[in-house]
């Protein structure tokens, strides 16, 4: 408690561990409330939170709850699972990707991400996880970094293809970018292209808190079995 109330002055470090995947995870107290950070960003609750909630936001809350199935890549702390729980009251399925198990350790101990019964977990690269997934998914999230870096592969053709071969017809896709440099705008630029107007509605949403940039893609309901990306 004495952590929390201090926490309104200076963040309080309470955990701290070195990451293979996120160089290192910090648990803090900041502004009263429970924070997940890695090396050089926030990870979960805090700005990333606000900054899905504004996606989810844009999609609808009142939307999202007539949804089936939901595919969250990249849980971390899990804020955006809390968002999609406690706030939207969403009770669907809920199936999470994430590549680092200690993550997920530290989730359950500080955040109770395993106390969500609809929630399931699985320790897995994104990458891998769509190439090989049998289910589909009415709104899939990519929130997938490394540190403050996002990998290669969540802008290439194979990797955009498999995800948005399990998202069910009229399904959303929720996309969370960030864009440090002049290279990274255009590499953002040149994902839209990837997405055929016949087949997907791509909206975007600029400087979310400053350096973010939001895709929500939705795959149309006609045209079904022929849906595919555009080749460019
Ligand atoms: C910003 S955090 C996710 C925050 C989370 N969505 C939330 O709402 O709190 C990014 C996560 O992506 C995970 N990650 C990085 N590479 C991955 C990969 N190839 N597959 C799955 N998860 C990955 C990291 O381990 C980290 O937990």
């Amino acid at each position: 408690m004495l952590n929390k109330i201090l926490s309104f002055l200076f963040p309080v470090t309470i955990f701290k561990q070195n990451s293979t995947v996120s160089s290192f995870i910090e648990i803090s107290w900041n502004n009263g409330q429970l924070v997940m950070d890695s090396k050089n960003t926030n990870y979960s609750y805090g700005s990333l939170q606000r900054i899905l909630r504004r996606g989810l936001l844009s999609i609808g809350f009142s939307n999202i709850n007539t949804l089936d199935s939901i595919l969250v890549m990249g849980v971390a702390g899990g804020s955006v699972i809390k968002t999609l729980v406690n706030e939207i009251e969403f009770k669907g399925k809920i199936t999470g990707v994430e590549i680092d198990p200690e993550i997920i350790t530290l989730a359950n101990k500080y955040f109770n991400l395993d106390k969500i019964p609809n929630l399931t977990i699985i320790i897995e690269d994104a990458c891998k996880f769509v190439q090989k997934s049998n289910k589909t998914f009415d709104l899939i999230i990519i929130d997938i970094f490394q540190d403050n870096t996002m990998p290669e592969f969540l802008f290439e053709t194979v990797f955009i293809e498999n995800t948005c071969s399990l998202l069910n017809p009229g399904g959303y896709l929720l996309f969370n970018t960030m864009i440090h440099t002049k290279s990274d705008q255009e590499r953002n630029n040149q994902y839209k292209e990837n997405f055929s107007s016949e087949q997907f509605t791509i909206l975007s949403l600029p400087k979310v808190e400053v350096y973010n940039e939001l895709f929500i893609i939705q795959k149309t309901k006609r045209d079904l079995k022929n849906a595919s990306l555009s080749k460019h």
